[in-house]
């Protein structure tokens, strides 16, 4: 089986994330080195159903590549006539199999992390999608370690995804019970990927350079992805990539670059529309705001403000605010 040509490289992944990695986060995270970026998840009933309103999350910007769509559901069929539409429509660089995620209302239509639940429906699903789309787009999997600490089937679900033709898996280091609390487990991470042919992504609490760095250097995984960490310091790309080079850790950004960088976000996302007119925009970036601004020195007193902003320039004269 061909390998995916980015996987050449240890490679930088942006954790697919609702509500979060959207186009214009994902090609800014992308200027800050991420390797790799993944839409959120899609519903494939959603993509059969309602295009019309399901393709503005699949958005894919020309600077933004390689990236993947990531596809939830349980539907075999549908799951595989979703991909085609994808494929034939926005021509990702891959599909991703959501078989992880823990909310209830995914889990509950049997979708997400449910699927680790039943590991023949999982890999049957593999196989439709695979079958479907054939050399058209490579398709990859992200998966939890199990459902719960009495049923970790990671090592299992990894093979069967193997042999139905899965390209390479994501592997976040936590049960489904686990949601994002306790630690991720990087053993049982390693231990799927030194038992497996596809390469292995590994995710879950990389949230320094010097992470990324050990993952490098115990060579094992094939890229580290990075989620929470990405969201309030998009730097860690960059300054990973610098430490994984030159062995020499670069200084955190500034207290003026961060708000530099959350201004360039807010304006590029008011720009481009996505969430509607300019108080529906910082709206619904409120807690990514009040996530670049936490470290801050200054910002703590101005969190309430920061939670209740509408405009860019109420944001500009509380940022001037806590630069001073
Ligand atoms: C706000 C948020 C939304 C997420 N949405 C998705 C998603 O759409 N698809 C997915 O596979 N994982 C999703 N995740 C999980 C992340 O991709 C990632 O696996 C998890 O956050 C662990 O990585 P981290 O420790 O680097 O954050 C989401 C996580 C967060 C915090």
């Amino acid at each position: 089986m061909q390998a995916l040509p980015w996987l050449d490289r240890f490679s930088l992944y942006l954790a697919p994330m609702a509500g979060v990695t959207d186009a214009v986060f994902r090609v800014l995270c992308r200027e800050q080195g991420a390797d790799v970026t993944e839409t959120e998840f899609v519903s494939a009933e959603g993509v059969l159903q309602a295009w019309g309103r399901t393709k503005r999350y699949v958005q894919l910007p020309g600077g933004d590549r390689p990236v993947g769509v990531q596809l939830f559901g349980t539907h075999p069929k549908h799951m595989a006539q979703a991909a085609r539409i994808i494929v034939d429509a926005v021509h990702p660089d891959f599909i991703d199999i959501n078989s992880g995620c823990p909310v209830p209302k995914v889990v509950g239509r049997n979708g997400g992390a449910a699927l680790l639940r039943e590991l023949p429906l999982l890999e049957e699903v593999a196989r439709a999608i695979v079958s479907e789309l054939r050399s058209d787009c490579p398709v990859s999997a992200k998966i939890r370690l199990g459902w719960s600490a009495q049923h970790i089937c990671a090592l299992e679900a990894c093979q069967r995804l193997e042999d139905a033709g899965i390209r390479a898996i994501t592997i976040h280091g936590r049960t489904r019970t686990q949601q994002y609390g306790g630690k991720a487990d990087w053993e049982a991470i390693h231990h799927c990927a030194s038992c497996v042919n596809i390469p292995i992504i590994g995710n879950g609490d990389i949230t320094t350079p010097q992470d990324v760095l050990r993952e490098r250097d115990v060579g094992v995984v094939a890229g580290v992805m990075i989620g929470r960490a990405a969201m309030h310091s998009p730097w860690l790309f960059c300054r990973s990539k610098q430490l994984l080079a030159t062995g020499k850790l670069p200084p955190e950004p500034c207290a003026a670059d961060r708000v530099r960088f959350m201004l360039k976000h807010v304006q590029l996302t008011l720009t481009q529309g996505l969430y509607g007119d300019e108080a529906c925009t910082l709206r619904a970036m409120r807690t990514r705001i009040l996530a670049y601004a936490k470290g801050i020195p200054g910002s703590k007193k101005l969190r309430p403000s920061l939670a209740r902003v509408s405009s860019m320039e109420e944001l500009r004269t509380l940022t001037e605010q806590m630069l001073d």
